[in-house]
Protein backbone atom coordinates (compact mmCIF):
# COMPACT_ATOMS: atom_id res chain seq x y z
CA UNK A 1 0.00 0.00 0.00
CA UNK A 2 1.45 3.42 -0.74
CA UNK A 3 0.11 6.59 1.02
CA UNK A 4 2.10 8.67 -0.71
CA UNK A 5 0.54 9.24 -4.11
CA UNK A 6 -0.14 12.15 -6.58
CA UNK A 7 -3.53 13.23 -6.48
CA UNK A 8 -4.58 16.39 -8.98
CA UNK A 9 -0.83 16.73 -10.01
CA UNK A 10 0.19 17.41 -6.04
CA UNK A 11 1.83 14.74 -3.83
CA UNK A 12 -0.60 13.88 -1.18
CA UNK A 13 0.09 12.01 2.40
CA UNK A 14 -3.25 10.21 2.22
CA UNK A 15 -5.36 13.21 1.11
CA UNK A 16 -3.84 15.49 2.57
CA UNK A 17 -1.75 17.93 -0.04
CA UNK A 18 1.98 17.87 1.03
CA UNK A 19 1.37 22.20 0.03
CA UNK A 20 -1.02 21.98 2.64
CA UNK A 21 1.20 20.40 5.44
CA UNK A 22 4.33 22.82 4.37
CA UNK A 23 1.89 26.15 4.79
CA UNK A 24 0.72 25.14 8.16
CA UNK A 25 3.81 23.25 10.03
CA UNK A 26 6.32 24.53 7.78
CA UNK A 27 9.56 22.75 6.54
CA UNK A 28 11.72 21.03 7.22
CA UNK A 29 8.76 18.53 8.93
CA UNK A 30 8.34 14.47 9.05
CA UNK A 31 4.80 13.40 7.85
CA UNK A 32 3.78 10.19 8.45
CA UNK A 33 0.65 8.22 7.70
CA UNK A 34 -1.62 6.58 9.84
CA UNK A 35 -3.07 3.79 7.78
CA UNK A 36 0.92 3.19 6.70
CA UNK A 37 1.56 2.53 10.15
CA UNK A 38 -1.57 0.44 10.75
CA UNK A 39 -1.41 -1.56 7.70
CA UNK A 40 2.46 -2.44 8.51
CA UNK A 41 1.95 -3.73 11.69
CA UNK A 42 -1.62 -5.69 10.86
CA UNK A 43 0.26 -7.24 7.96
CA UNK A 44 3.27 -8.02 9.91
CA UNK A 45 1.49 -9.95 12.54
CA UNK A 46 -1.55 -11.66 9.88
CA UNK A 47 0.94 -14.50 9.27
CA UNK A 48 1.26 -15.32 12.87
CA UNK A 49 -2.35 -15.62 13.81
CA UNK A 50 -1.99 -19.32 15.25
CA UNK A 51 1.23 -18.62 16.57
CA UNK A 52 1.76 -17.65 20.35
CA UNK A 53 4.09 -14.11 19.57
CA UNK A 54 4.84 -11.03 20.63
CA UNK A 55 5.68 -8.24 18.72
CA UNK A 56 8.32 -5.90 19.89
CA UNK A 57 8.73 -2.66 17.46
CA UNK A 58 12.20 -1.41 17.84
CA UNK A 59 11.81 1.91 19.46
CA UNK A 60 14.96 3.11 18.59
CA UNK A 61 13.80 3.74 14.48
CA UNK A 62 11.05 5.33 15.36
CA UNK A 63 10.56 6.68 19.32
CA UNK A 64 8.26 9.34 18.76
CA UNK A 65 4.87 9.01 21.53
CA UNK A 66 1.97 9.00 18.77
CA UNK A 67 3.67 6.51 17.01
CA UNK A 68 4.30 4.30 20.08
CA UNK A 69 0.95 4.84 21.21
CA UNK A 70 -0.70 3.92 18.15
CA UNK A 71 1.31 0.69 18.13
CA UNK A 72 0.56 -0.03 21.67
CA UNK A 73 -3.16 0.43 20.79
CA UNK A 74 -2.30 -2.51 18.20
CA UNK A 75 -1.56 -4.45 20.59
CA UNK A 76 2.36 -4.08 20.57
CA UNK A 77 5.14 -4.66 22.65
CA UNK A 78 8.48 -2.73 22.48
CA UNK A 79 12.09 -3.60 21.83
CA UNK A 80 13.95 -0.76 23.91
CA UNK A 81 17.66 0.14 24.49
CA UNK A 82 17.23 2.41 26.98
CA UNK A 83 16.14 3.87 29.69
CA UNK A 84 14.82 6.65 27.79
CA UNK A 85 13.41 4.46 25.52
CA UNK A 86 11.81 2.29 28.90
CA UNK A 87 10.59 5.79 30.03
CA UNK A 88 9.02 6.54 26.51
CA UNK A 89 7.02 3.46 26.32
CA UNK A 90 5.65 3.85 29.36
CA UNK A 91 4.42 7.39 28.86
CA UNK A 92 3.04 6.77 25.59
CA UNK A 93 1.37 3.67 27.14
CA UNK A 94 3.06 0.88 26.23
CA UNK A 95 2.52 -2.40 28.64
CA UNK A 96 5.95 -2.95 30.26
CA UNK A 97 4.87 -6.79 30.67
CA UNK A 98 5.55 -6.58 26.62
CA UNK A 99 8.96 -5.06 27.09
CA UNK A 100 12.18 -6.56 25.65
CA UNK A 101 15.51 -4.77 26.89
CA UNK A 102 17.86 -5.35 24.41
CA UNK A 103 21.59 -3.30 24.22
CA UNK A 104 25.37 -4.12 24.73
CA UNK A 105 25.95 -1.32 28.03
CA UNK A 106 22.68 -0.86 30.11
CA UNK A 107 23.70 0.54 33.27
CA UNK A 108 22.92 -0.17 36.62
CA UNK A 109 20.19 2.16 37.14
CA UNK A 110 18.48 1.15 33.49
CA UNK A 111 18.40 -2.30 34.94
CA UNK A 112 16.84 -1.07 38.14
CA UNK A 113 14.05 1.19 36.22
CA UNK A 114 13.38 -1.66 34.12
CA UNK A 115 12.96 -4.29 37.15
CA UNK A 116 10.82 -1.76 38.65
CA UNK A 117 8.67 -1.88 35.93
CA UNK A 118 8.31 -5.16 35.61
CA UNK A 119 9.32 -5.70 32.10
CA UNK A 120 9.08 -9.05 29.49
CA UNK A 121 12.46 -9.88 29.49
CA UNK A 122 16.47 -8.49 29.11
CA UNK A 123 18.18 -9.68 26.26
CA UNK A 124 21.87 -10.18 27.91
CA UNK A 125 24.46 -9.33 25.77
CA UNK A 126 27.65 -10.56 27.72
CA UNK A 127 28.73 -12.09 31.02
CA UNK A 128 30.09 -9.08 32.31
CA UNK A 129 25.97 -7.78 32.40
CA UNK A 130 24.70 -11.14 33.63
CA UNK A 131 27.03 -10.38 37.10
CA UNK A 132 25.58 -7.02 36.94
CA UNK A 133 22.06 -7.73 36.77
CA UNK A 134 22.14 -10.46 39.20
CA UNK A 135 23.74 -7.67 41.45
CA UNK A 136 21.06 -5.52 40.78
CA UNK A 137 17.71 -7.88 40.87
CA UNK A 138 19.30 -9.06 44.39
CA UNK A 139 19.61 -5.78 45.74
CA UNK A 140 16.15 -5.47 44.95
CA UNK A 141 14.71 -8.82 46.09
CA UNK A 142 13.51 -10.16 42.26
CA UNK A 143 14.50 -12.40 40.09
CA UNK A 144 15.49 -10.85 36.46
CA UNK A 145 13.85 -12.28 33.71
CA UNK A 146 16.73 -12.74 30.93
CA UNK A 147 17.33 -13.99 26.98
CA UNK A 148 21.21 -14.43 26.12
CA UNK A 149 21.77 -12.58 22.67
CA UNK A 150 23.59 -14.91 20.98
CA UNK A 151 25.61 -14.32 18.23
CA UNK A 152 25.42 -17.00 15.77
CA UNK A 153 27.98 -15.68 13.39
CA UNK A 154 25.79 -15.41 9.60
CA UNK A 155 26.45 -12.89 7.63
CA UNK A 156 23.11 -10.38 7.05
CA UNK A 157 24.72 -9.22 3.65
CA UNK A 158 23.97 -5.75 4.65
CA UNK A 159 25.63 -2.52 5.06
CA UNK A 160 28.76 -3.06 7.78
CA UNK A 161 27.73 -0.43 9.69
CA UNK A 162 24.18 -2.15 10.43
CA UNK A 163 24.79 -5.83 10.71
CA UNK A 164 25.45 -6.91 13.91
CA UNK A 165 25.86 -11.13 13.98
CA UNK A 166 28.77 -11.25 12.87
CA UNK A 167 31.83 -13.26 14.99
CA UNK A 168 34.12 -9.52 14.79
CA UNK A 169 31.00 -7.26 16.10
CA UNK A 170 30.58 -6.13 19.60
CA UNK A 171 26.89 -7.51 20.23
CA UNK A 172 25.81 -10.71 21.73
CA UNK A 173 27.53 -13.63 23.53
CA UNK A 174 29.79 -15.66 21.57
CA UNK A 175 27.74 -18.36 20.04
CA UNK A 176 30.80 -20.74 21.14
CA UNK A 177 30.04 -19.48 24.97
CA UNK A 178 26.74 -19.14 24.86
CA UNK A 179 26.00 -23.14 26.21
CA UNK A 180 28.12 -22.02 29.21
CA UNK A 181 26.68 -18.78 29.96
CA UNK A 182 23.22 -20.13 30.13
CA UNK A 183 24.23 -22.50 32.51
CA UNK A 184 25.83 -20.29 34.49
CA UNK A 185 22.83 -17.91 34.08
CA UNK A 186 21.03 -21.11 35.63
CA UNK A 187 22.89 -21.13 38.32
CA UNK A 188 22.13 -17.41 39.52
CA UNK A 189 19.93 -16.68 41.98
CA UNK A 190 18.33 -13.67 41.27
CA UNK A 191 18.21 -14.48 37.20
CA UNK A 192 15.21 -16.39 35.80
CA UNK A 193 16.23 -17.81 31.86
CA UNK A 194 13.07 -17.33 29.82
CA UNK A 195 14.16 -17.30 26.12
CA UNK A 196 17.35 -16.59 23.80
CA UNK A 197 17.41 -13.99 21.49
CA UNK A 198 19.31 -13.33 18.37
CA UNK A 199 19.53 -9.99 15.99
CA UNK A 200 21.83 -10.16 13.02
CA UNK A 201 21.39 -6.88 11.63
CA UNK A 202 18.99 -4.44 9.54
CA UNK A 203 17.68 -3.87 5.97
CA UNK A 204 18.35 -7.67 5.09
CA UNK A 205 16.16 -8.44 1.98
CA UNK A 206 16.28 -11.62 1.53
CA UNK A 207 15.15 -14.83 4.11
CA UNK A 208 18.06 -17.00 4.43
CA UNK A 209 20.20 -15.40 6.72
CA UNK A 210 17.35 -15.51 9.22
CA UNK A 211 16.96 -18.90 8.58
CA UNK A 212 20.21 -19.88 8.80
CA UNK A 213 20.23 -17.86 12.61
CA UNK A 214 16.88 -19.66 13.56
CA UNK A 215 19.03 -22.91 12.96
CA UNK A 216 21.86 -22.22 14.56
CA UNK A 217 19.68 -21.08 17.65
CA UNK A 218 17.08 -24.12 18.05
CA UNK A 219 20.37 -26.06 17.75
CA UNK A 220 21.45 -24.63 20.82
CA UNK A 221 17.81 -24.45 21.85
CA UNK A 222 17.61 -28.21 21.91
CA UNK A 223 21.33 -28.95 23.53
CA UNK A 224 20.03 -26.37 26.30
CA UNK A 225 16.61 -28.60 26.99
CA UNK A 226 18.47 -31.95 27.05
CA UNK A 227 20.51 -30.16 29.72
CA UNK A 228 17.75 -28.89 31.77
CA UNK A 229 17.33 -25.43 30.82
CA UNK A 230 13.80 -24.24 29.50
CA UNK A 231 13.43 -22.31 26.92
CA UNK A 232 10.26 -20.61 26.66
CA UNK A 233 10.28 -17.74 24.04
CA UNK A 234 12.49 -17.01 21.10
CA UNK A 235 13.25 -13.51 20.11
CA UNK A 236 13.75 -13.76 16.71
CA UNK A 237 15.49 -9.90 16.31
CA UNK A 238 14.30 -7.28 13.83
CA UNK A 239 16.15 -6.85 10.51
CA UNK A 240 13.68 -7.06 7.51
CA UNK A 241 14.59 -4.71 5.07
CA UNK A 242 12.24 -2.18 3.59
CA UNK A 243 12.31 -0.96 -0.52
CA UNK A 244 14.31 2.46 -0.65
CA UNK A 245 15.00 1.92 -4.23
CA UNK A 246 14.64 -0.97 -6.01
CA UNK A 247 15.22 -3.94 -3.44
CA UNK A 248 12.90 -6.83 -3.13
CA UNK A 249 13.03 -7.78 0.74
CA UNK A 250 10.99 -10.47 1.23
CA UNK A 251 7.17 -9.97 1.93
CA UNK A 252 5.90 -10.60 5.75
CA UNK A 253 4.31 -13.64 5.39
CA UNK A 254 6.87 -15.06 3.37
CA UNK A 255 9.47 -14.55 6.57
CA UNK A 256 6.85 -15.49 8.57
CA UNK A 257 6.42 -18.56 6.62
CA UNK A 258 10.01 -19.22 7.08
CA UNK A 259 10.30 -19.05 10.30
CA UNK A 260 7.24 -21.17 11.45
CA UNK A 261 8.40 -23.87 8.84
CA UNK A 262 11.94 -23.74 11.06
CA UNK A 263 9.89 -24.12 14.17
CA UNK A 264 7.55 -26.62 13.29
CA UNK A 265 5.84 -27.99 16.63
CA UNK A 266 8.20 -26.70 19.13
CA UNK A 267 5.93 -25.29 21.63
CA UNK A 268 7.69 -21.85 22.40
CA UNK A 269 6.38 -18.38 22.15
CA UNK A 270 7.72 -15.88 19.67
CA UNK A 271 9.57 -12.46 19.58
CA UNK A 272 9.74 -10.26 17.21
CA UNK A 273 11.65 -7.26 16.90
CA UNK A 274 10.99 -4.83 13.66
CA UNK A 275 11.91 -1.35 13.51
CA UNK A 276 12.38 -0.04 9.96
CA UNK A 277 9.59 -2.71 8.13
CA UNK A 278 6.86 -0.85 10.04
CA UNK A 279 7.73 2.59 10.05
CA UNK A 280 10.60 3.25 6.90
CA UNK A 281 7.93 3.80 4.57
CA UNK A 282 5.26 5.38 6.20
CA UNK A 283 6.93 8.54 6.70
CA UNK A 284 8.52 10.99 4.33
CA UNK A 285 10.73 14.04 4.67
CA UNK A 286 9.10 17.51 3.76
CA UNK A 287 11.54 20.18 2.63
CA UNK A 288 11.56 23.18 0.67
CA UNK A 289 14.42 24.42 -1.83
CA UNK A 290 15.75 27.86 -0.93
CA UNK A 291 18.21 27.59 -3.54
CA UNK A 292 19.72 26.56 -6.89
CA UNK A 293 23.28 26.85 -7.30
CA UNK A 294 24.72 25.84 -10.95
CA UNK A 295 28.09 25.43 -11.05
CA UNK A 296 30.49 24.49 -13.96
CA UNK A 297 30.30 21.01 -12.67
CA UNK A 298 27.25 20.42 -10.75
CA UNK A 299 23.66 21.95 -9.95
CA UNK A 300 23.07 22.01 -6.79
CA UNK A 301 19.23 22.33 -4.90
CA UNK A 302 20.32 23.63 -1.52
CA UNK A 303 16.88 22.56 0.24
CA UNK A 304 15.97 23.28 4.27
CA UNK A 305 16.43 19.71 5.38
CA UNK A 306 19.97 18.60 6.36
CA UNK A 307 21.95 15.85 7.38
CA UNK A 308 20.82 16.71 11.02
CA UNK A 309 17.52 15.99 9.88
CA UNK A 310 18.07 12.45 8.43
CA UNK A 311 21.57 10.96 8.69
CA UNK A 312 21.33 8.33 6.95
CA UNK A 313 22.70 9.28 3.56
CA UNK A 314 25.71 10.96 5.08
CA UNK A 315 26.43 8.40 7.43
CA UNK A 316 25.07 5.14 5.53
CA UNK A 317 25.63 6.33 1.76
CA UNK A 318 21.70 5.27 2.29
CA UNK A 319 19.72 6.00 -1.19
CA UNK A 320 16.38 7.64 -0.42
CA UNK A 321 14.32 8.55 -3.44
CA UNK A 322 13.62 12.30 -3.44
CA UNK A 323 9.89 13.55 -5.26
CA UNK A 324 8.72 16.94 -6.46
CA UNK A 325 5.43 17.57 -4.47
CA UNK A 326 4.31 19.20 -7.77
CA UNK A 327 6.45 17.20 -10.52
CA UNK A 328 6.11 19.73 -13.98
CA UNK A 329 6.20 18.05 -17.02
CA UNK A 330 8.05 20.72 -18.98
CA UNK A 331 11.97 20.04 -20.38
CA UNK A 332 13.55 21.57 -17.53
CA UNK A 333 14.75 18.66 -16.18
CA UNK A 334 18.22 18.72 -14.60
CA UNK A 335 20.71 16.55 -12.56
CA UNK A 336 21.43 17.54 -9.26
CA UNK A 337 22.82 17.38 -6.14
CA UNK A 338 20.25 17.64 -3.45
CA UNK A 339 22.58 19.31 -0.11
CA UNK A 340 21.36 20.89 2.94
CA UNK A 341 22.60 23.76 4.38
CA UNK A 342 25.12 22.11 7.04
CA UNK A 343 28.88 23.43 6.85
CA UNK A 344 30.18 19.53 5.74
CA UNK A 345 30.59 18.27 2.11
CA UNK A 346 29.05 15.62 3.57
CA UNK A 347 26.22 17.04 3.89
CA UNK A 348 23.76 15.68 1.13
CA UNK A 349 20.39 14.06 0.68
CA UNK A 350 20.70 12.51 -2.73
CA UNK A 351 23.21 12.64 -5.41
CA UNK A 352 22.24 12.91 -9.05
CA UNK A 353 18.83 13.05 -9.09
CA UNK A 354 16.95 14.24 -12.20
CA UNK A 355 14.71 16.70 -11.18
CA UNK A 356 12.94 19.89 -12.74
CA UNK A 357 13.42 22.53 -9.60
CA UNK A 358 12.84 26.24 -9.14
CA UNK A 359 13.30 28.01 -5.54
CA UNK A 360 10.49 27.27 -3.27
CA UNK A 361 9.44 24.48 -4.48
CA UNK A 362 8.68 21.27 -2.12
CA UNK A 363 10.29 18.02 -2.26
CA UNK A 364 9.60 14.85 -0.25
CA UNK A 365 12.34 12.92 1.00
CA UNK A 366 10.81 9.19 0.71
CA UNK A 367 11.14 5.96 3.18
CA UNK A 368 12.37 8.56 5.87
CA UNK A 369 9.87 6.71 8.77
CA UNK A 370 12.91 4.78 10.22
CA UNK A 371 16.28 6.13 11.54
CA UNK A 372 14.94 9.58 10.59
CA UNK A 373 13.98 11.98 13.19
CA UNK A 374 15.30 9.22 15.34
CA UNK A 375 18.82 10.11 14.80
CA UNK A 376 18.19 13.68 14.15
CA UNK A 377 20.98 16.14 16.19
CA UNK A 378 20.94 19.87 16.45
CA UNK A 379 24.32 20.00 14.18
CA UNK A 380 24.83 23.55 13.01
CA UNK A 381 22.35 24.80 16.23
CA UNK A 382 19.58 23.41 14.03
CA UNK A 383 16.47 22.97 15.96
CA UNK A 384 14.80 19.65 15.01
CA UNK A 385 12.22 19.15 12.55
CA UNK A 386 8.38 18.72 13.21
CA UNK A 387 5.93 15.61 12.92
CA UNK A 388 3.12 15.54 11.81
CA UNK A 389 0.69 12.29 11.68
CA UNK A 390 -1.69 12.07 8.84
CA UNK A 391 -5.29 10.22 9.04
CA UNK A 392 -7.42 10.45 6.01
CA UNK A 393 -7.62 13.85 5.33
CA UNK A 394 -6.72 15.35 8.92
CA UNK A 395 -3.33 16.53 9.84
CA UNK A 396 -1.95 16.45 13.48
CA UNK A 397 1.75 17.96 15.30
CA UNK A 398 2.58 15.32 16.75
CA UNK A 399 6.33 16.81 17.69
CA UNK A 400 6.54 20.52 17.48
CA UNK A 401 9.87 22.29 15.95
CA UNK A 402 12.06 22.59 18.52
CA UNK A 403 12.70 26.47 19.29
CA UNK A 404 15.91 28.21 18.98
CA UNK A 405 16.19 29.13 22.90
CA UNK A 406 15.50 25.59 23.62
CA UNK A 407 18.94 24.63 22.30
CA UNK A 408 20.93 26.37 24.77
CA UNK A 409 18.55 26.87 27.69
CA UNK A 410 20.62 24.59 29.63
CA UNK A 411 24.01 25.78 29.15
CA UNK A 412 25.77 28.70 31.00
CA UNK A 413 28.40 31.48 30.71
CA UNK A 414 30.89 31.16 33.02
CA UNK A 415 31.78 34.35 35.50
N1 LIG B 1 16.58 -5.34 17.63
C1 LIG B 1 17.83 -4.94 17.90
C2 LIG B 1 18.55 -5.56 19.00
C3 LIG B 1 18.44 -3.96 17.10
O1 LIG B 1 19.69 -3.59 17.37
C4 LIG B 1 17.72 -3.38 16.03
C5 LIG B 1 18.32 -2.34 15.19
C6 LIG B 1 16.40 -3.81 15.80
C7 LIG B 1 15.87 -4.80 16.61
C8 LIG B 1 15.54 -3.26 14.71
O2 LIG B 1 16.07 -3.51 13.44
P1 LIG B 1 15.22 -3.15 12.14
O3 LIG B 1 14.01 -4.05 12.14
O4 LIG B 1 14.83 -1.73 12.23
O5 LIG B 1 16.14 -3.42 11.03
N2 LIG B 1 20.45 3.43 11.85
C9 LIG B 1 20.51 2.33 10.90
C10 LIG B 1 19.87 1.07 11.44
C11 LIG B 1 20.46 0.62 12.76
C12 LIG B 1 19.77 -0.58 13.32
C13 LIG B 1 20.16 -0.83 14.71
N3 LIG B 1 19.50 -1.92 15.35
C14 LIG B 1 19.88 2.79 9.59
O6 LIG B 1 19.44 3.93 9.51
O7 LIG B 1 19.85 2.04 8.62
Amino acid sequence: MNSFTLQNGTLHAENVSLNNIANDYGTPCYVYSKAALVNAYTQFCAGLKHTDHLVCFAVKSNPNLAILNLFASLGAGFDIVSGGELARVLAAGGSADKIVFSGVGKTADEMQAALTANIFCFNVESASELVRLNDVAASMGKKAPVSLRVNPNVDAKTHPYISTGLKNNKFGVAFEEAFALYQQASAMPNIAVHGIDCHIGSQITEVTPFIDALDRVLGLVDELEAAGVAIAHIDVGGGIGICYADETPPAFHTYSEAILAKIGKRKVKLVFEPGRALVGNAGILLTKVEYIKETESKNFAIVDAAMNDLMRPALYDAYHEILAVEPTNNNNTKTYEIVGPVCESGDFLGHDRNLSLKQGDLLAIMSAGAYGMSMASNYNTRPRAAEVMVNDNQTRLIRARENIADLFAGEKILD
